[in-house]
């Protein structure tokens, strides 16, 4: 039986991330569990920095975006010798399971703990990324879509007025969710994506095909992993004769208060975690599919990849004529 839990975030911070830990705090406790939390991530677990984590903690924090228990990125849980370190801590802080919340490079640091110590972990998906695989949605992708929709829309008004072309650059290292959801709610011309090869040729031709049936101003969404806003920018004011302007969004996307979607799941995903561990399951992420609660082993949920729809690109274009 367990009698104390512990849980921690990890990697980019997403809004939400401190809905979660509500979820998990008050769930466990609800079990008669107490919970610890650990501060920045694997470096806090590796040097024994706690706070409890009461009923009265986690108050308050469902409203906020970042995450209370802070977030890093540990090099040194990385190593053999670090993660011993993680598990001393885990043992002389009497914490019999973990809750890791973040992305993909979070989660496998929980298989690993799992693997290495047959320690009982827990992980939720949390990243605006939205590519973690076996869930439909992680923590945070729906409150950075609207937040980078909000200033898409603000930017449509002056490319409308001026007559200009925007390129606006949005995150996504590796795959284009964001790019892809924000392109369609926009109303975008283009969205360039790093999962899909592009040609900013035919990217300009396009450009002035519309052009010439009355278009005037057009918004292109690039994905930070796909191509710099800037160079797509320059790229289009020599090919088309569009006057052009760029914007990169950066980090305020994964900043602000979590919408009611972000918020609910999150709830949802922390007190499910918490529940299956406290009923013995291990080395699982939880998630959602089709509205349901669902969860996975680590080691598959690592070893896929998740895809961007090809029929939401598809859209993009039939809609930009
Ligand atoms: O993984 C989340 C994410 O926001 C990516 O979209 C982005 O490329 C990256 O983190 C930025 O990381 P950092 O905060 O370290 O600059």
């Amino acid at each position: 039986m367990m009698k104390r839990i512990g849980v921690l975030t990890s990697g980019g911070d997403a809004p939400g991330m401190n809905a979660a830990i509500r979820g998990v705090v008050r769930a466990a406790l609800g079990r008669g569990v107490e919970v610890v939390g650990f501060l920045h991530g694997y470096v806090g677990l590796i040097q024994g920095e706690t706070v409890p984590l009461t009923s009265q903690d986690v108050g308050g924090i469902i409203t906020l975006g970042g995450t209370k228990l802070r977030t890093a990125r540990s090099a040194e849980f990385m190593t053999p010798e670090g993660r011993q370190r993680a598990r001393a801590v885990l043992e002389s802080q009497r914490v019999d399971g973990l809750v890791v919340i973040g992305g993909d490079g979070s989660l496998a640091g929980a298989r690993v703990l799992h693997q290495e110590f047959d320690f009982p972990v827990m992980g939720i998906p949390g990243s605006i990324d939205n590519d973690i695989p076996g869930t439909d949605f992680s923590i945070g992708f729906d409150t950075a879509v609207m937040t980078a929709l909000g200033a898409i829309d603000r930017v449509r008004d002056t490319a409308y007025s001026h007559e200009r072309v925007f390129v606006i650059e949005v995150m996504g290292r590796r795959n284009g969710f964001i790019a892809l959801e924000v392109g369609l709610a926009g109303g975008a011309e283009g969205v360039l994506i790093p999962e899909v090869p592009y040609s900013l040729l035919d990217l300009c031709e396009g450009i002035v095909a519309m052009s010439e049936k009355g278009k005037r101003s057009c918004i292109i969404v690039v994905a930070e992993g796909a191509a710099r806003a800037l160079d797509v920018k320059d790229f289009i004011q020599k090919n088309t004769g569009f006057e052009a302007r760029y914007l990169v969004l950066g980090h305020m996307q994964r900043g602000g208060s979590p919408t009611a979607f972000d918020r609910v799941l999150a709830l949802r995903l922390g007190a499910h975690a918490a529940n299956r561990l406290l009923s013995g399951f291990r080395g699982e992420m939880v998630g959602v599919d089709g509205g349901h609660l669902v969860s996975h082993p680590l080691s598959f949920v690592l070893s896929q990849r998740r895809m961007v729809d090809p029929e939401k690109l598809l859209l993009v274009e039939v809609m930009a004529h």
